[in-house]
């Protein structure tokens, strides 16, 4: 996978894109990743890359040409890939597990930040996508880049060394993940649930099954609505409802 970054911040991405997972794809030759300042693209000679709204109002606004002419320079450089070029918004469509799943199928990912400003209208007829990572303001859009990123690219299957655990995740499933332990089987008098040391695989899967359904129906009940329940579930739901 290719990953282009627009930004006036190249060195926020020095330290998160080089560690880790997303470290180590680079590394191996699975993930390329180029961080361009669109700075150096500014036609000007001051290189500005925002000026004031037409028709008045607070602050400046990113122009449209210096992206405009950083995007074509990706384009010559990479003619024959096809791109979803991405704008970084607060006003965008919320990111979610099933954006990410979505752009880990793609061949090349242009990301845009903005910063402190709005952009120039017609900065949007040149992207794909328009996205918010969340109802919050931040100074610019490359935290939101990089958290895109990092979803997206441990969903690589040559980067997530097992594959199954990306498949079980909090959200992959339309579920929150279930709870999991690990030795010791007692610590401060807190014990591993029975169930999880006999061995017996039906009876843990239902487990399972039922503990993930028990922490997204009190912690995100909303994503009960997003599913399609198996008659399993009814069943299970019916009994934790009466538990509490
Ligand atoms: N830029 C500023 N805030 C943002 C957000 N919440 N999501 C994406 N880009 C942003």
């Amino acid at each position: 996978m290719k990953i282009d970054v627009l930004t006036l911040f190249p060195k926020m991405f020095e330290g998160p894109m080089g560690e880790s997972m997303i470290g180590k794809a680079q590394e191996n030759g699975h993930l390329e990743i180029n961080i361009s300042n669109f700075r150096d693209y500014s036609a000007n000679k001051h290189h500005t890359v925002d000026d004031y709204p037409y028709g008045g109002g607070a602050g400046m606004l990113l122009k449209v040409q210096p992206i405009y002419d950083n995007l074509q320079s990706i384009k010559k450089s990479s003619p024959d890939t096809k791109k979803r070029v991405v704008l970084l918004d607060p006003a965008g469509t919320p990111f979610n597990q099933k954006m990410a799943e979505d752009f880990a199928q793609e061949e090349h990912l242009v990301f845009i930040c903005g910063h402190y400003e709005g952009y120039d209208e017609r900065i949007r007829s040149l992207v794909t996508d328009e996205v918010s990572i969340g109802d919050y303001v931040l100074t610019g859009g490359e935290l939101g880049a990089m958290v895109m990123i990092d979803a997206t690219v441990r969903l690589l299957p040559e980067v997530l060394g097992n594959e199954l655990s990306a498949k079980t995740d909090s959200h992959s499933t339309g579920l929150l993940e279930h709870p999991q332990y690990t030795r010791p089987a007692v610590f401060n008098e807190m014990e591993v649930p029975e169930v999880l040391k006999n061995g017996n695989h039906k009876l843990i899967e239902r487990w399972q099954l039922k503990e993930a359904l028990r922490r997204t129906w009190i912690r995100r009940p909303d994503m009960l609505e997003s599913i399609e329940l198996t008659d399993e579930m009814n069943t299970l739901l019916k009994e934790i409802k009466h538990e509490r």
